[in-house]
């Protein structure tokens, strides 16, 4: 009652951007395989190997009876697609797919595929069962029958529901076939796609209405080698994310390792993202590489021809995507079943570039490239790794004195940060590049977080002369297997949910209005009852020593302070743990090198702002 919203009559604001609010899909936490892509065997075509993960072999995600090896030779399906299982029988393997294992439905159909070569006619017994061999379809056989590599295929009914299902295949007689590329997929993709989506996860993101779908990610873009696959010189394994390696048959994708330490195998690529945006309405929004190796990785190359073939692999993916079908790149894309050009409009450029010298010289040079071939082409830039901070004021001055078309901005933040930081874009100039905001979560799945992120997103909509585009990042995390929290859908091997911060950005979505419409408002009804919330401590691959933690409020008088001289943790617990957190020497010390790592500390948050100010001295 003593709060009023005046809408001012007449007034006319912004208009929104059908595309303003999208998703962010990055292959992390096995968003990709495992997850979002349905196919169900793990490292179908035996291509894992331990300079992948250490834990891998040849044979990860299987179990053998008989002899059975994994062999490297000049009898492979092909270059990109190396090693293979030879069986010499009577033997068979079991793969335990993803997790608990494969999942089925009673009454849904999977299609079951393998490419083979037998020196005579093998038969190979296929069969769905559960770990104690109990049957969970009907077995089929499919029947090897010549010694050169051919794709034999069969479907398995399911006649019962697992979520921990093993595919088997096992021959009979005395002879040595040769097997790779084993898959099964369920017919139940989304929309029916072959090589397609597993529906419900896909449809969740559907559901959003997403305005655009940013494609592959993150920090897998533009982390590992940017040399490209060369079977002849021992390939770069943890190649960066080269579109080139993604799409054609999938039996001819070189499988990676990437950023998150785990392999992709490429099955969900550059087509499939295309096909899937184009399938839910959204803007495809792809980002390449910079040659700019980021996300603490901080190498740049002086490679020129590397860079130059860099460029001309993006040029050659806008052809992919837009170009006819006489064209090199466009020809591909019709014969994998899209004679019609997907509509590529925003391309970005990089992803978190810490070196701010070397990602703009290299920027430029792609940028001058884009536009010389397709002048009406959205190049997106970046601002480097977080809002804060050198990198981010250089690059934002660069783009700015540069004129360039939009910036992609990243940043996690507590949710008093989200609550405090509403008028972000208020000052930001009108006339300079219009932002992308790539990246942004609060740092937690609560309710709390959530709502701090939808406060945050009407500042963004009431910007959105400014704010262009903006996504809640990630957008999948497999619940066994984290990289990374929060996240905004989970799910393990036959079930989904959403998050609150899903019900959030759905709401948004689904309601994108035409134009703002400018508003005051007065009143005192805003102030916050006193909340617990979190005071974070975080480090970015660096083991880190804390000390003389101290939290002052805005009068600064001190919420609480920790010397963690007593020897206890003194209440802080792990939010994302990666490393071991403890006290050594009255310090707080925490030792992962590989990953961010959040120690957090309950607080009572007070009254009427959220304004606190924490200081911890960091010792190492
Ligand atoms: O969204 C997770 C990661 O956060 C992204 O890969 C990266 O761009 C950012 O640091």
């Amino acid at each position: 009652p003593d709060y009023t919203v005046t809408v001012k009559p007449g007034a006319t604001g912004a208009a929104i951007p059908k595309s303003m609010y999208g998703v962010f899909f990055e292959d992390i936490n096995y968003a990709a395989d495992g997850g979002l892509y349905a196919e169900l065997v793990r490292n179908r075509s035996f291509e894992f190997l331990p300079a992948d993960n250490r834990s891998y072999t040849g044979l990860t995600g299987w179990t053998v009876n008989g002899t059975a090896t994994t062999v490297n030779d000049d009898q492979r399906l092909n270059e990109r697609n190396r090693t293979y299982l030879r069986l010499t029988g009577p033997a068979g393997i079991t793969n335990s797919g993803y997790n608990t294992g494969l999942a089925v439905e009673k009454g849904e159909r999977y299609d079951f595929s393998v490419w083979a070569r037998a020196d005579a006619g093998v038969p190979l017994k296929v069969s769905l069962h559960t770990t104690d061999g109990t049957a969970l379809a009907a077995p089929i056989t499919v029947t090897v029958k010549s010694d050169t590599w051919t794709k034999y295929t069969g479907t398995l009914r399911a006649t019962a529901t697992s979520d921990a299902a093993r595919l088997s295949v096992q021959t009979a007689g005395t002879g040595t076939v040769r097997l790779d590329e084993i898959s099964l997929f369920p017919q139940d993709t989304y929309k029916g796609r072959d090589n397609g989506l597993r529906r419900d996860l896909a449809e969740k993101v559907a559901a959003l209405k997403p305005g655009f779908v940013r494609f592959p990610g993150g920090c897998l873009v533009n982390t590992g080698s940017h040399y490209p696959y060369d079977a002849a010189n021992n390939y770069p394994r943890a190649r960066s994310y080269q579109w080139k390696d993604t799409v054609g048959p999938v039996e001819t994708r070189a499988t990676n390792a990437n950023f998150w330490g785990y392999n992709q195998s490429y099955g969900l690529g550059y087509y499939e993202y295309f096909q899937f945006s184009e399938d839910i309405g959204a803007m495809p929004l792809p980002v390449v590489p910079a040659m700019v190796v980021g996300c603490g990785q901080n190498r740049a190359t002086d490679d020129e021809a590397l860079l130059q073939k860099h460029i001309q692999d993006t040029l050659d993916l806008i052809e992919f995507a837009n170009g006819p079908v006489t064209s090199t790149w466009g020809k591909l894309r019709a014969e994998m079943g899209h004679p019609k050009p997907f509509g590529l409009t925003h391309l970005g450029v990089g992803n978190e570039e810490n070196l701010p010298e070397e990602y703009w010289a290299a920027f430029l040079k792609f940028e001058a490239a884009i536009k010389a071939k397709y002048p009406s082409i959205t190049v997106i830039s970046n601002s480097g790794p977080d809002d804060q901070g050198a990198t981010f004021d250089n690059l934002w001055a660069k783009n700015r004195a540069h004129g360039s078309d939009m910036v992609d901005e990243h940043y996690y933040n507590s949710p008093s940060w989200f609550l405090q930081n509403n008028a972000r874009y208020d000052s930001y100039d009108r006339n300079g590049p219009k932002v992308f905001l790539g990246e942004y979560a609060s740092l937690d799945n609560k309710l709390f977080n959530s709502l701090a992120e939808a406060a945050y997103m009407t500042g963004l909509e009431r910007n959105a002369d400014v704010v262009k585009m903006a996504s809640y990042a990630p957008l999948l995390a497999n619940i066994d297997n984290v990289q990374w929290r929060p996240d905004m859908i989970w799910f393990d091997n036959d079930e989904s949910w959403g998050s609150t911060s899903y019900l959030v950005q759905k709401l948004f979505m689904n309601n994108v209005g035409d134009r703002v419409v400018p508003s005051t408002a007065t009143g005192n009804v805003l102030q916050p009852k006193p909340i617990t919330g979190a005071i974070g401590l975080s480090t970015w691959r660096t083991a880190a020593v804390y000390d003389d933690v101290k939290v002052t409020r805005p009068d600064g008088t001190v919420l609480f302070s920790d010397d963690f001289n007593d020897g206890n943790a003194d209440g802080w617990t792990p939010v994302q743990p990666r490393g071991t957190w403890t006290v050594t020497n009255n310090a707080y010390a925490q030792t992962d090198t590989a990953s961010e790592d959040t120690m957090v500390k309950a607080a009572t948050i007070g009254e009427t702002d959220y304004d606190y100010t924490l200081k911890a001295t960091k010792t190492a």
